[in-house]
């Protein structure tokens, strides 16, 4: 079941042999980021396929708790992993999964007196926003960290670092399927730090296409993004124990 990981997680050490990392990233430690990423990925399309009920100003409670959530999660987690995030093991790999799992859930359970907001259409509670909160939950039950990160980012904690800008940078005019995974010591302790570009699709221009400068459904200004261009990027670290 988790054998699909794995095996991506290997493809991805491979491709990063050949292309951009110098340093061969450790194995387990790089499956856990890419299961993490996929995760990230599938609460992100659950949130875009639940938009339009979640922002309907005509209807109070939606009925999208944090039960319906894990039922629609984990058919899209299993589509894009065999792996059911209700029945991760007791390892670390398990553990890591249910932890951001758990993360995702609890913000959907906290965001409900927003998402159930009679009266009221754009919530701001959409696939990035969501992601954010995730990230910043997991944050308090784990040293695992996964953001979404952007050279033009809107939100000042989706800032990239000076590692992420670099990469970004990297990214940019590269393939779509690329990722960018290294083993690093920072401060004396061992990471692996893991990236995987975000893609603007037609869905997403409305809020980041043209014109720019001008003033989308949630009050930021439109980047002016043309489709297929580069956005950015879920970047995650995960300590080598
Ligand atoms: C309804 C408007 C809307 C649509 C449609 C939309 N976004 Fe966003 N996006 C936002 C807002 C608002 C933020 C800032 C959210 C936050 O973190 O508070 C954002 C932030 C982001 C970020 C985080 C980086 C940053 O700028 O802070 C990424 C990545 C992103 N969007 C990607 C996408 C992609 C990819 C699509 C299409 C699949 C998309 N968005 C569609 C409104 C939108």
């Amino acid at each position: 079941m988790l054998f699909r990981i794995v095996a991506v997680a290997l493809i991805v050490i491979v491709g990063s042999i050949i292309s951009v990392s110098s340093l061969r990233a450790s194995e387990k430690e790089e499956s856990v980021a890419v299961a993490l990423t996929e995760y990230l990925l599938s609460a992100r399309a659950v949130l875009a396929t639940n938009q339009s009920l979640i922002n309907d100003p005509d209807k109070g409670n939606k009925g999208f708790t944090a039960d319906v959530y894990e039922q629609q999660v984990r058919l899209e987690f299993l589509r894009r992993t065999s792996a059911d995030i209700t029945k991760m093991a007791d390892d670390a790999f398990g553990k890591a999964l249910s932890e951001i799992h758990q993360s995702a859930k609890q913000v959907i359970t906290e965001a409900q007196p927003l998402i159930n907001q009679e009266g009221k259409g754009f919530k701001g509670f959409n696939p990035a926003a969501f992601g954010a909160k995730v990230g910043a939950a997991l944050e308090k039950r784990s040293d695992i960290r996964i953001k979404q990160t952007s050279l033009k980012f809107r939100g000042a904690y989706n800032k990239p670092d000076e590692y992420e800008t670099t990469i970004l940078a990297k990214f940019v005019g590269g393939n779509k399927d690329q990722s960018h995974s290294e083993e690093l010591t920072v401060d004396g302790k061992k990471v692996v730090r893991y990236m995987v570009p975000i893609y603007i699709s037609k869905a997403c221009l409305g809020c980041h296409g043209d014109p720019a400068g001008t003033v989308d459904v949630s009050g930021h200004k439109k980047e002016g993004y043309r489709d297929g261009d580069l956005r950015g990027a879920i970047s995650v670290i995960v300590p080598v124990l």
